[in-house]
């Protein structure tokens, strides 16, 4: 296994570990852009409200609910659409040692789903992040914090609400004319923790694109960031 890599039974036995279940759902599609460039398949990431780009999905305490269950209620909250996530869907766990929030374990976990119920879900997490929203945080009138710094100011959070997720977004796996655009701009932007490299990862897993495709993508995105 790469390094940082465990599997789901080391990770839960890890004592003062926290964990955090993110999904990646995809489909097949025939669908093409400008009817001339095939999109493939449509893979799902989200806008998050911090402006990262990175995967639904959230923190799970294991003592509480198991991972799926946790990771599907957190779609429920994130893009009101109900997925009942299991043990089959997990891909890898991977322990952050550097992110800043120590013993974070990530679980990554995939859904290969029919287009048609792809499209269900970008439709219900379209109507989550405009007026249906299930997750609210609220906004500390002291510090203007989230509500996750509550902690700090437990007794002075109160509304507008705010929706914590700003909407899902299809990575596109082609790359225009050129070589920047598509693929190559999308891995440009910037994201949360290990969510680059799962994407990566999961690209080539899954045959999504060629391993050829995406280290041409990296090249040029490299070359983008500069
Ligand atoms: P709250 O309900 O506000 O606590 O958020 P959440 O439970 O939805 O948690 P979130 O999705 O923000 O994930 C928790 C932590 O996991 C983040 O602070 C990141 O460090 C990390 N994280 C978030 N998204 C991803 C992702 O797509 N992949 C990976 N590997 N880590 C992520
Ligand atoms: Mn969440
Ligand atoms: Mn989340
Ligand atoms: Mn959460
Ligand atoms: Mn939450």
């Amino acid at each position: 296994m790469a390094s940082g890599q465990l599997s789901r039974e080391e990770a839960l036995a890890c004592v003062g570990c926290r964990h955090a279940c993110h999904i990646l759902l995809y489909a097949d599609t025939e669908a093409q852009l400008f009817e001339e460039i095939p999109i493939r398949h449509i893979v799902l990431m989200q806008m998050r409200f911090d402006g990262l780009l990175g995967f639904p999905g959230g923190l799970v305490d294991p003592s509480e609910e198991s991972l799926e269950e946790g990771l599907s209620r957190e779609l429920w909250e994130e893009l009101g659409f109900s997925l009942s996530v299991t043990v089959e869907d997990h891909v890898s766990s991977c322990h952050n040692p550097s992110s800043s929030s120590s013993h974070l374990i990530t679980h990554f976990y995939s859904r290969r789903m029919e287009e048609k119920e792809i499209r269900e879900v970008e439709k219900a997490a379209a109507s989550t992040a405009t007026d249906h929203g299930h997750e609210v945080a609220f906004v500390c009138t002291v510090c203007l914090h989230l509500s996750f710094w509550h902690s700090l100011h437990p007794a002075t959070f109160s509304t507008p609400p705010l929706f914590q997720v700003m909407g899902m977004v299809r990575v596109p796996l082609y790359t225009l004319k050129g070589g920047g655009g598509g693929l190559p701009s999308f891995l440009s932007h910037s994201f949360i923790g290990n969510s680059r490299s799962q994407l990566e990862d999961a690209l080539v897993r899954f045959g999504l694109v060629t391993p050829e495709e995406l280290q041409t993508a990296l090249t040029h995105a490299e070359q983008m960031r500069k």
